[in-house]
């Protein structure tokens, strides 16, 4: 039985998920709501107005224009109408022409006469759509008028090579969420809780991924991307070269960036660790992948975090079967990788840069050359040898340093150092 709101008007975008809005009007119908649709004229491509019109019982609103529908005093009589609207699919187009307060059909025209805090928005969208910073920018204005959003989730998209946050929540938890509307169920969804499926389907936080108390909500929306991890460089199909990086450290970094609001991509090397909730995760296995990713990536993120213990070389052959041993010495001649960070940080247009230099003496020395041969905004200088502190320890202590020669000594769990990283990047990107 509906505890919630009784008087839904669920419109409906042009998206392929525009299927299962008709799962949502049947399981509103079902919980005792009374459900009025419309539907864009894009839905209309997808699904046919008279499903609607059929799950629901009531007509249908395709047109603005068209006086023999049900709509009296039209759009207006609609919205008065209504107690509560589902957007679902919430298209990056319909997001776009809301935020504008455009009232060209007949969606869109009801919608505005009905107050933000009203609507119940289920994007939908290829992931790469969802990464834009203009599909950001809007939900972003539109949660600040009050709009409340659900989803979208992770998972494989209708082209099914793709994957990633943008797929539309299932039409229970739509339904769920009208029904205990506004109760916390639909509590504001933080942009990082956006990329995640259900709460239940979460693993449990791993120490990386520790509540840390309320930190400040100052990275809102900033796309930020994180790498994190060793790279493999194979030799043949079961050796390769590696460093002893755990990516604990890029965890920390990437879940305490999604606690201040952040939308997260983390792109990992090959680690143990389990995915920390709500953060987009691509997984890479060499250097040569990694610099793929972030080629991938980049352009949408305001900030890249380099913590990947990125192999330097990789051996010039890998053998396509596995090498035999031979007698005596034996020779392997090794290739440079691309440096990654440098060639992000030659671009015309690139992100705040933030690199990690992991060393063994004269660490400050070291490292301020590396932020200033790289041209970073900031680096964080780790001597690897000193107890407590580098690879697979659960414990950190650096040096953040940046050009104008700011100097800040960070120390304890990787994920106290993770937070305080980023009380010296997020300033920089107001
Ligand atoms: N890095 C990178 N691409 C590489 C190697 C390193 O982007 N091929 C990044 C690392 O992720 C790190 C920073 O550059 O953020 C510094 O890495 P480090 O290996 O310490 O520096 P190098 O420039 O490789 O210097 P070194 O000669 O000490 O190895």
């Amino acid at each position: 039985m509906l505890r919630g709101m009784k008087r839904v008007l669920l419109c409906v975008g042009g998206g392929i998920s525009a299927y299962k809005a008709c799962e949502v009007a049947r399981l509103l119908v079902k919980q005792g709501a009374q459900v009025r649709c419309a539907l864009t004229a894009a839905a209309q491509r997808f699904v046919a107005p008279l499903t609607f019109q059929a799950l629901s019982g009531r007509p249908v609103a395709t047109d603005l224009w068209d006086t023999s529908q049900d709509l009296a005093a039209g759009h207006i009589a609609l919205a008065d109408w209504a107690e509560l609207v589902v957007v679902a699919p919430a298209t990056a187009d319909l997001l776009a022409r809301l935020r504008a307060g455009l009232a060209d059909d007949v969606v869109t025209a009801t919608l505005i006469a009905i107050e933000p805090s009203r609507w119940l928005l289920a994007p939908a969208m290829n992931e790469k759509m969802w990464a834009s910073p203009a599909v950001a920018e809007n939900v972003q204005v539109l949660r600040s008028r009050g709009a409340r959003f659900l989803g979208p989730a992770v998972g494989e998209m209708a082209e099914r090579s793709h994957a990633g946050p943008g797929r539309m929540v299932e039409a229970a938890e739509i339904a769920a969420a009208v029904a205990t509307w506004p109760a916390p169920a639909v509590a504001e969804t933080s942009p990082a809780a956006q990329f995640s499926t259900s709460p239940a389907a979460q693993p449990a936080p791993a120490p990386h991924d520790a509540a840390p108390g309320p930190r400040p909500r100052d990275l809102e929306d900033v796309l930020v991307l994180v790498t994190a991890g060793p790279t493999r460089e194979a030799l043949d199909p079961v050796r390769f070269l590696s460093n002893p990086s755990t990516g604990r450290m890029g965890f920390a970094v990437a879940a305490a960036a999604r606690d201040r609001g952040a939308r997260v991509t983390l792109i990992a090397g090959p680690t143990e660790l389990a995915p920390p909730a709500g953060i987009q995760i691509v997984r890479i296995v060499s250097a040569e992948d990694l610099a793929q990713a972030v080629d991938a990536h980049v352009s949408a993120a305001r900030v890249l975090v380099m913590t990947a213990a990125v192999a330097d070389q990789r051996p010039k052959v890998r053998a396509a079967q596995k090498a035999k041993k031979q007698d005596g010495e034996e020779t392997l001649t090794l290739v440079r990788t691309q440096d990654i960070l440098a060639s992000v940080s030659a671009r015309a247009v690139r992100p705040l840069l933030v690199g990690f230099a992991a060393e063994t003496e004269n660490v400050e020395a070291n490292a301020r050359e590396k932020l200033m041969r790289k041209r970073l905004d900031f680096i964080v200088a780790n001597d690897v040898s000193a107890a407590g502190a580098g690879f697979a320890s659960e414990t950190n202590r650096v040096l953040v340093l940046d050009p104008a020669g700011g100097r800040v000594e960070l120390s304890g769990s990787k994920r106290t150092v993770a937070d305080g990283l980023w009380d010296q990047i997020a300033p920089k990107l107001s």
